[in-house]
């Protein structure tokens, strides 16, 4: 967190939990707690589908931004079971999840497909947090920069400068979500580093590489979480199952808080 032109950000991705009732009690615990409050970090909320209309409706009006987990690419037409880019945008949604490595492992998901996302999404003015991440195996097969680079250059094949202005890219490695083995803070950081050169070398624009957000993602937990705020090139976090509790999703904000008062954003 040193570029004085990223704002913070504490994205919370429920996965599939939560029903209506549970989503607007989360929102609403979270609302309340930051309503007035300064030196807030940008707050993301993402529940399922079902739960999106609910927390958007407990978050309008608030510094709380809503996002959805995943979208499909096409607009419309004969795909039973998707949600379109127009019809998030037609909620009010800001937000959205790219290439989730759950949705890459169960789903099916490719570079391919999260590059087709990815440029739907910008179509559509969807902010898009783009998720990277090495398996175990990979990372032990000495594999991890060039996955990492890899996922970067695919997911962002045939986007402009301006384009890849506006994502945020999390830095998610798969084996340290939902396990309770955070990757160690400079690791992490060395990763947002390679991200930043790759994104960089696409257009030879360190400038571009440089204003992007990056999130780390991997059982954050308050306990965790200074350590990451500290390092040079990582700008939040995107939060599983911290971020199902108000008190410690809440904790999390308020760590950013602390460190964007000891270092204030332009923004
Ligand atoms: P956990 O925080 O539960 O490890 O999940 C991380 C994640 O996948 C966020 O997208």
């Amino acid at each position: 967190m040193t570029n004085p032109g990223r704002k913070p950000v504490i994205a919370g991705n429920w996965k599939m939990h939560k029903t209506k009732q549970e989503a607007k009690q989360l929102a609403s615990a979270v609302v309340n707690a930051v309503k007035g409050q300064s030196d807030l970090p940008q707050i993301v909320l993402c529940p399922t589908f079902t739960g999106l209309e609910t927390v958007l409706a407990e978050t309008a009006g608030s510094p709380v931004e809503v996002g959805a987990q995943n979208m499909d690419w096409r607009e419309q037409g004969a795909f039973t079971g998707e949600i379109s880019p127009p019809m998030l945008v037609d909620l009010g949604v800001k937000y959205v999840i790219i290439g989730h490595s759950e949705r890459r492992q169960f789903f099916g998901e490719t570079n391919q497909s999260v590059n087709q996302k990815l440029q739907a999404a910008i179509k559509h003015h969807l902010i898009p947090i783009v998720c990277v991440g090495e398996t175990l195996d990979e990372r032990e097969n000495n594999l991890t920069d060039a996955v990492i680079a890899r996922q970067i250059a695919a997911a962002l094949i045939d986007l402009t400068a301006e384009q890849i202005k506006g994502i945020l890219i999390a830095y998610e490695p798969v084996w340290a979500i939902g396990t309770g083995k955070v990757c160690e803070a400079t690791e992490a950081n060395r990763v947002a580093k390679l991200i930043r050169k790759t994104v960089a070398n696409l257009h030879n624009m360190p400038d571009l590489a440089d204003s992007i957000p990056i999130l780390y993602g991997g059982s954050v937990k308050p306990s965790n979480i200074e350590e990451q705020l500290e390092q040079s090139d990582l700008d939040g976090a995107l939060v599983g199952g911290a971020s199902l509790n108000a008190e410690e999703f809440l904790a999390l904000i308020t760590a950013t808080q602390k460190k964007l008062r000891l270092a204030p954003t332009k923004s």
